[in-house]
């Protein structure tokens, strides 16, 4: 009997660490690796267009608005976190620290605002070509 409650013990201890072992860094959603390279500006002038169109009512460069001030969010966050809070916010403010922190905060839900991977790509390098300057 004490042997079962030991192995049990150990799963679940398993179990648990491995739980843990999610970078917490990239967040979660489908982005789990990308490369940069240099900023490329044609891509970047294209993100502003969609950020324009889809994130200015919430979101300021320099202020805060209904959340919180994008520039310099590519030094504060990996891109792979910034894609991922992008294209699953609701699941980042539930389930990651650094998100759940900012919805603690501000205290508004960020919503998906129905944006495609090479959309939230062409967003951060409109992120990243602010942060360069
Ligand atoms: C309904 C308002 C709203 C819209 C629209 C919105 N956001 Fe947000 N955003 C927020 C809030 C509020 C937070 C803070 C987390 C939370 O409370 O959900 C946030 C957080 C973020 C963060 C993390 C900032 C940091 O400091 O780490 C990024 C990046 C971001 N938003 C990008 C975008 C982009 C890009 C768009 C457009 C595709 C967008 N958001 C649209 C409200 C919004």
């Amino acid at each position: 009997m004490k042997k079962y409650a030991v192995i049990t013990l150990i799963l679940f201890a398993v179990s648990f660490l491995s739980g843990c072992g999610d970078d917490e860094s990239i967040g979660i959603g489908p982005v789990k690796k990308i490369e940069l390279g240099a900023v490329d500006k044609a891509l970047g002038e294209k993100g502003r267009v969609i950020f324009e169109q889809k994130c200015v009512a919430c979101h300021k460069l320099d202020s805060k608005l209904v959340g919180p001030p994008l520039k310099d969010v590519t030094k504060r966050r990996k891109p792979e976190w910034i894609m991922n809070m992008i294209l699953n916010p609701e699941q980042m403010t539930k389930e990651n620290t650094a998100a759940k922190q900012l919805f603690g905060q501000y205290l508004t839900q960020m919503t998906f605002q129905n944006v495609s991977q090479d959309d939230a790509r062409a967003i951060l390098e409109y992120f990243r070509t602010i942060d360069s300057n």
